[in-house]
């Protein structure tokens, strides 16, 4: 097995491991590069849905997957997988996001135990188009400028649960486009990571998000600072997606976001959520 990073700001590519069989000592090497590069990518996999679940496993326990937009909440028979699909089989899509761009976020934040990884299995992929970026939130803190760094200490975020990544309104949940009083969860906007100790940014999705205590006017121009800021290419890296490709990421320190895609082409992927064993917290 080898590691080699895949991107100059985060993401590292491991070689030569079938996640099928990964032994103790290449899960623990796994383990440590995760939480080093804070995204992994495994070219070449052939998993089924036991499999997949199982390596997700490895890493702690799976939350259930957040309901489809559908109204379905999973994969007959395998509740933690989350599907991630433009398909649309008897006039039913048969996953969420669509073909449309999906807008930068980190999983699940509108919750109070969000999950503390994610990973992505990929069945189907288009020709073109959908890759997927990923964004060091450890990175983006670590360089903000002194005044904003100031700043945004001691201060809390909510998390908009009104709209998921691809600006679709979630199941249960009447729009709301009033920042102050939309349904989320609040949480520190500079976090400590409860495994590596560094502080990272952590700011969930930009609509609807919103700093407490501030007016609506302050929080937004806060916001719009610390967004054009975190989303510079020197703090990102772009997946090109093959089939096979298993992507793991840590949603305690990165954010991602999906481009668009012709939306004849298919594009399926498989979504394990990894629980939390902490809150997130300063
Ligand atoms: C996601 O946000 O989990 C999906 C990303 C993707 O479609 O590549």
């Amino acid at each position: 097995m080898t590691i080699g990073p895949a991107g100059a700001a985060l993401g590292a590519e491991i070689r030569g491991v079938d996640l099928k069989n990964i032994g103790s000592a290449d899960f623990a090497a796994v383990h440590r590069a995760w939480l080093d590069h804070q995204v992994l990518l495994f070219r070449g996999q052939e998993l089924s849905d036991d499999d997949f679940i199982a390596f997700s496993r490895r890493f702690g326990n799976l939350d259930w997957a957040p309901i489809q937009e559908t109204g379905r909440r999973f994969v007959d028979g395998y509740p933690e997988i989350y599907v991630v699909s433009n398909v649309i089989e008897n006039g039913v899509p048969i996953g969420s996001l669509g073909a449309g761009e999906a807008a930068w976020h980190t999983d699940m934040s509108y919750l109070e135990d969000p999950p503390k990884a994610s990973m992505l299995y990929a069945l189907e992929i288009p020709p073109r188009g959908g890759d997927t970026w990923f964004c060091n939130m450890y990175l983006a803190y670590e360089c903000l400028p002194d005044t904003l760094k100031q700043r945004v200490q001691g201060l809390s975020v909510k998390h908009d649960g009104t709209y998921n990544s691809g600006g679709y309104v979630r199941q249960g949940v009447t729009a709301v486009d009033d920042p102050v009083t939309s349904p989320g969860a609040l949480h520190p906007l500079v976090c400590r990571h409860p495994e590596t100790g560094r502080r990272a940014l952590y700011l969930g999705r930009r609509r609807n998000g919103y700093v407490c205590g501030l007016t609506l006017d302050e929080s937004e121009s806060l916001l719009n600072e610390l967004w054009s800021f975190v989303v510079r290419d020197q703090f990102t890296w772009r997946h090109e997606w093959q089939t096979g490709d298993v992507v793991l990421w840590d949603n305690r320190c990165t954010m991602h976001r999906r481009d668009s895609f012709d939306a004849d082409a298919r594009r399926i992927l498989h979504r394990t959520q990894i629980r939390s064993e902490s809150r997130p917290a300063f």
